[in-house]
């Protein structure tokens, strides 16, 4: 055991709410097909002069004061991201800023798809074994600011919103007893964003058609890799802490669609009650999934003092990770 744990954890969503209907009214889809194809209800939807560093602040001041650490005792930021502030620096630099932390290294997971914050847990933790530091994890998004707002494919999907940790050692906080992590980027294809990069950058044409907006994605083959590798990374995490399915209270995986939830939950043969969902409220929040239905766990009396806590997410990459927690 490494005596690294969670010190505090908090989260942020904005406070627009949109629903189902509201979607109607920009392309042709209905609650009908969202919520039988998805389980998704509402989103949030960050407001005209907030950004990502705006999200992630507040993720982040929520879980200082819960961990009760303060800005100068942090020694190190990992920010999860798809959605940054800009293209450079990262976000964590305008997010060390900010916050007024040290000069202390700042630096983000781009690219990491939804299982962005669950990787940055994994880091955070040897980060904190190998340097005796305390390290602020962030998962932030804001994919309506960067979505095609007329795909009906993807645009649905999605939810602004931010979640946060404080990871350290201490006696008493939420031991993170293992960390699995695994990527197999032979499909990157499947799921996207191509315009941006070397390989096709931004130009007048891309910019006009609105094609830099697109997002590659081929929802049934992602619907069934992150099925298996959610699985799979469940199973290995609890392996390498040396514990059983049978002894997990609390599952907490990556809110994209209510349909991959339930065919985690039954390919792992796990209880329903046993697993956590509020995609229905806040649909796909990519790297804030993990940190925001945590929070809301805690919110609504499903997470205890004592529970042994799984954490799965999968991602674009494809990457997916798995965190073992006893709280
Ligand atoms: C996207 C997803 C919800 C689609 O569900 P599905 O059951 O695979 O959908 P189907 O393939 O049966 O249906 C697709 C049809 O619905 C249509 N459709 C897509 N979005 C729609 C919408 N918002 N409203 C109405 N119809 C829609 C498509 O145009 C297509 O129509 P067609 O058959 O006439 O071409 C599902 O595949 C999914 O959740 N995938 C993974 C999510 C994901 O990638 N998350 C991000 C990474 S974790």
């Amino acid at each position: 055991m490494s005596g690294i744990g969670i010190l505090g954890f908090g989260a942020y969503t904005p406070s627009r709410v949109m629903t189902n209907e509201d979607w109607s009214q920009y392309v042709d889809t209905s609650d009908e097909w969202i919520t039988s194809r998805t389980g998704i209800k509402t989103r949030r939807i960050a407001a005209a002069e907030e950004t990502t560093v705006d999200l992630a602040e507040q993720a982040a001041l929520a879980a200082l004061a819960d961990a009760g650490v303060a800005t100068e005792e942090i020694d190190e930021l990992i920010v999860a991201t798809d959605t940054p502030e800009v293209y450079m620096p990262d976000t964590a630099a305008f997010l060390q800023h900010r916050l007024g932390l040290r000069e202390v290294p700042a630096y983000d997971l781009g690219g990491s798809g939804c299982a962005g914050f669950v990787l940055a847990l994994d880091l955070a933790r040897s980060r904190a074994l190998s340097e005796n530091a305390t390290v602020l994890v962030v998962g932030v998004e804001m994919l309506s600011r960067l979505m095609d707002w007329s795909d009906r494919n993807t645009c649905v999907l999605f939810g602004d919103g931010a979640g946060a940790a404080v990871i350290g050692a201490r006696a008493g906080a939420a031991e993170i007893l293992a960390c699995v992590a695994g990527t197999d980027g032979s499909q990157t294809g499947i799921l996207q964003r191509e315009t941006g990069g070397t390989k096709k950058p931004f130009s007048k044409e891309l910019a006009e058609s609105g094609e830099f907006l697109k997002i590659d994605f081929n929802g049934r083959s992602v619907f069934k890799e992150a099925v298996r590798r959610m699985t799979a990374s469940a199973v290995a995490v609890l392996e390498k802490a040396g514990h059983q399915l049978s002894e997990v209270d609390l599952v907490i995986p990556h809110q994209a669609n209510l349909r991959i939830i339930q065919a985690v939950t039954k390919s792992l043969g796990l209880q329903p009650e046993t697993v956590f969902s509020n995609v229905e409220k806040l649909g796909n929040t990519g790297s804030a999934s993990v940190p925001l239905a945590l929070v809301d766990a805690r919110e609504c009396g499903s997470l205890h003092s004592g529970d042994l806590v799984l954490m799965t997410a999968f991602g674009a990459g494809f990457h997916w990770a798995s965190a073992l927690i006893r709280f």
